[in-house]
């Protein structure tokens, strides 16, 4: 199944200098192939993956519908620019904003890029508004992303290290907390928005204590203050957990929604969507991107958002994902374990700082996962897991946590 075009290439060796900049720390370990919920390395062995790609590849590995439109997109027109109407972008926009209940959209390259445009969003509402020291109230525990004003908004001081100083107009409280929004608002007139995850990903599958009455309670105050409700939905968007955005498991709406991850299926792509009063507060010139929207891009995100639909893959991961949960709740009683989360976005937290299960379950179980915030495994199947694969990454997973712990 390799290209018959370029052969793959071979990793470094670890006497080998590496020429790329060692900002990740690798795993030993490269897939050279992907079909659905598995990957494979070049002699053939076959990994269950229940990450895929940190929660990226939503309609699973080399997904048909999606291969075949890239393939043909590619071979017809790649990139025009965003000086001439794109088609496909008016099309996955239309799209996107149906299934995502938003009104516009604008595409980028990526979760962060996206957080960009929505702070962009925010800063341009407080100029129209005349406020000249905007403040956006931002979350601790949150991940926003690694450019500079998404990780200054981002609550987690790893990220921050050593790019101080920081951008500057975030304020920050704990994720849940609306008493202490409440305690801001009447000591600063210069607050123009919320940002926030419906469920933290990064900072370890956290939900907040009230659930999801929390959206509720913040689009209350945007409400009563006149703020934008701008929701990082780019780990819980494109079906992630049981609906197309996670808002949409309440009665509310937000003003500016960001996404990416799932939304390319492992094409790089990012959408900062608005509605209502955010509708019109760019105009030509206030924000853009080269490669934003290509025809590529976008005929990308039709066909995943098109398969996602025509699949029942968001029904499948709200089923599939409570069987997974109620397996594990199951499995793990009485260990001391909290599992949480909402369809194929589960973290499973442990008494205790669990990184090295990463490499052991690679190793022992040839099971794919990840683990945040030291101690919860996150697992992000893709949507259309089966039930068979779901008791199987279960089975895997169970017989290394209970070893684990045993010890
Ligand atoms: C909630 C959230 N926001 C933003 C980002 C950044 O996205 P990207 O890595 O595509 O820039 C991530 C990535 O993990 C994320 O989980």
């Amino acid at each position: 199944m390799n290209s018959t075009l370029t052969p793959t290439p071979v990793i470094p060796s670890n006497d080998q200098a590496s020429f790329l900049m060692p900002t990740y720390a690798r795993q030993p370990i490269a897939f050279v192939r992907g079909q659905g919920t598995y990957l494979y390395t070049q002699d053939g062995t076959a990994y269950l993956d229940a990450l895929t790609g940190i929660a990226v590849c939503g309609l699973g590995h080399c997904h048909p519908a999606v291969t075949a439109a890239m393939i043909e997109q590619t071979s017809t027109l790649v990139h025009t620019s965003n000086l001439f109407q794109i088609p496909w972008q008016e099309e996955a926009g239309r799209l996107l904003c149906q299934v995502g209940g938003m009104e516009r959209c604008f595409f980028a390259n990526s979760g962060a890029e996206a957080n960009e445009a929505a702070i962009k969003l925010a800063r341009m509402s407080a100029y129209k508004k005349g406020i000249t020291t905007p403040k956006i109230i931002v979350m601790e525990k949150s991940f926003h992303g690694r450019t500079l004003a998404t990780l200054s908004a981002t609550g987690n001081e790893k990220v921050q290290k050593g790019f101080y100083p920081l951008v500057e107009g975030f304020l920050r409280v704990p994720f849940g907390d609306v008493a202490a929004i409440e305690t801001l608002a009447k000591a600063h007139d210069d607050i123009v928005a919320i940002l926030v995850e419906p469920i933290q990903g990064e900072g370890g599958v956290n939900t907040a204590p009230q659930g999801f009455v929390y959206l509720e309670q913040l689009r209350a105050l945007c409400d009563q203050h006149d703020w934008l409700l701008m929701l990082d939905e780019i780990q819980t968007g494109n079906g992630r957990t049981g609906k197309y955005f996670a808002y949409q498991h309440t009665a509310i709406k937000p003003d500016v929604l960001t996404t990416a991850k799932g939304l390319g299926n492992g094409f790089p792509v990012g959408a900062c969507l608005v509605r209502d009063k955010a509708s019109d507060l760019f105009g030509a010139g206030n924000h853009g991107s080269t490669f934003g929207g290509t025809p590529l891009a976008c005929r990308t995100v039709y066909a995943v958002i098109d398969s996602i639909q025509k699949e029942q893959a968001i029904e499948n991961a709200a089923k599939v994902g409570g069987y997974l949960k109620d397996l594990l709740n199951q499995e793990f009683a009485g260990l001391g374990i909290t599992v949480r989360g909402f369809g194929m976005m589960l973290g499973i937290e442990l008494p205790r700082a669990c990184s090295e299960l990463v490499a052991r379950a690679r190793d022992e179980q040839h099971l794919i996962i990840n683990v945040t915030a030291d101690n919860v495994i996150r697992l992000l199947p893709p949507l259309n897991l089966s039930q068979a694969d779901a008791d199987e990454i279960v089975e895997r997973l169970v017989v290394l946590v209970k070893d684990f712990l045993a010890k």
